[in-house]
């Protein structure tokens, strides 16, 4: 219950393909050479998620059409090639800028963005003012450089700290890369990129900045969403929110918002698929020029991966072909109302334990509540950090899973943890004989 993955999708239908090699090496449009593949199937799931996040169709193919693939990893993939677009944007593209960008995400942010940023070489906002512009944070009373960009309650990102610090850098002509979180990993949180984007506008440009535009404009930006859980299922909560099902819906953030630059996800999270993939979607002006067009496999190598799974597409057009939006939208609206259920029964632990702590956020699928004592955690596959725990409702968590957990909080020495975090390791494993 402690992960955002989905255990009630049967892809087993598709067992005969484990015996077929599926290669679905170089661009998903443009491969020629390599016949086992499911560039085909690639091209209708980017095309159905196109359609699910507003994109721009390829029928007519414009700049501004949609550009993606199927991730041969999840979505630490999709966040590495998204900071590589964006450099390269600011580096040789149309944001072609003197001064190196900046990258900002919030404290809230998956650990694989840094990761990320030191692969492709991008310099946190922490990095480049503590080596260049020390004690001068702007969003500080010390002065100090945090980590990462402050958050709410709920843990969405500060649109105003995040502006004060993109003007700062701004001031002095860097252009900026942003990473917004769609459902952070462990509150799962929505940073509002509307929010963002009108209170990034009102930032007055540099001096160094050519451009005749006072106040910031989208060239000097990279806007990269990172919806490894909620860019899947915030549509079709948004289409459930249309039909009446449900009255939650979260922030807009796709690329109906013309400064979104790319946008990824995770298909073994929400899709359920048996192993780790994802979507990586951006605009056919922003495709990466590839420095070699190999002979070999007769496409322009415009994916991080050489040969990518195939397999996965496959997976993925199953998934959306087997189930009707319509019928993801109630599964959404029915995890929401579970995920509220789950806060209400989780309430009654404080009957006996008056300490309890429990959070939900908004649209969030994650409950998060006081760590229980190693047994508990081990149990029901739980997550934590720091004093706290939490479950993720996603479609296969039945009311019975949570009222047996709510049932095992009662317990009198639910919260004795008398056993450090360290023996949780063997306490799984011996768990796992039971
Ligand atoms: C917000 C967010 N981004 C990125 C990732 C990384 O995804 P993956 O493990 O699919 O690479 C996760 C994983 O939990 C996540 O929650």
């Amino acid at each position: 219950m402690g992960y955002p993955l989905n255990q009630k999708f049967d892809y087993s239908v598709l067992t005969p393909f484990l015996n077929l090699h599926l290669n679905n090496v170089g661009d998903p449009y443009t491969a020629r050479s390599m016949l086992l593949h499911t560039h085909d199937l690639e091209q209708e799931v980017l095309g159905y998620f196109a359609r699910l996040w507003h994109a721009r169709p390829r029928t007519s193919l414009t700049p501004d059409s949609f550009w993606g693939y199927v991730l041969g990893m999840g979505a630490t993939e999709g966040n590495m090639y998204a900071l590589w677009s964006a450099r390269e944007y600011f580096r040789t593209g149309p944001g072609k800028s003197v001064e190196q960008p900046v990258l900002y995400f919030s404290q809230e942010a998956h650990y694989s963005i840094e990761k990320c940023a030191k692969i492709t070489g991008l310099a946190t906002f922490q990095e480049m003012g503590n080596e260049y512009y020390p004690g001068q944070c702007p969003i500080t009373s010390d002065g100090h450089w945090p980590q990462g960009v402050p958050v709410d309650k709920h843990g969405a990102v500060n649109p105003e700290m995040l502006s004060a610090l993109v003007g700062f850098f701004t001031a002095k002509g860097h252009p900026s890369v942003i990473v917004l979180n769609l459902g952070s990993t462990f509150q799962g949180a929505f940073d509002d990129p509307q929010a963002v984007w009108q209170s990034l506008s009102r930032v007055p440009r540099g001096d160094n900045c050519c451009q005749q535009a006072n106040e910031l404009s989208r060239q000097d930006c990279w806007i990269h969403i990172d919806g490894a859980l909620g860019a899947a299922y915030l549509p079709y909560l948004e289409m459930a929110c249309e039909k009446g099902l449900t009255r939650e819906k979260g922030p807009c953030f796709d690329f109906r918002l013309p400064w979104v630059n790319s946008v990824v996800m995770s298909t073994h999270k929400w899709f359920g698929a048996p192993f780790a993939s994802g979507i990586y979607m951006s605009k056919e002006k922003y495709r990466m020029k590839p420095a070699t067009l190999p002979e070999y496999i007769d496409s322009p190598d415009t994916t991080l991966g050489g040969s990518r799974n195939g397999i996965s597409a496959l997976l993925l057009w199953y998934a959306i072909t087997a189930i009707t939006p319509a019928k993801q939208a109630q599964t959404a609206a029915e995890c929401m109302k579970l995920a509220v259920y789950a806060c209400e029964q989780l309430a009654t632990v404080r009957a006996i334990h008056p300490e309890f702590h429990i959070a939900k956020g908004p649209q969030s699928l994650m409950v998060l509540f006081s760590r229980p004592n190693n047994r508990i955690f081990n149990r029901f596959q739980l997550s934590g950090r720091g004093e706290l725990a939490h479950i993720v409702v996603m479609p296969h968590v039945t009311r019975s899973a949570i009222d047996h957990l709510v049932h095992s909080l009662h317990e009198l020495d639910a919260f004795d943890i008398t056993k450090s975090k360290g023996d949780v390791q063997a306490d799984r494993i011996s768990h796992s004989d039971e």
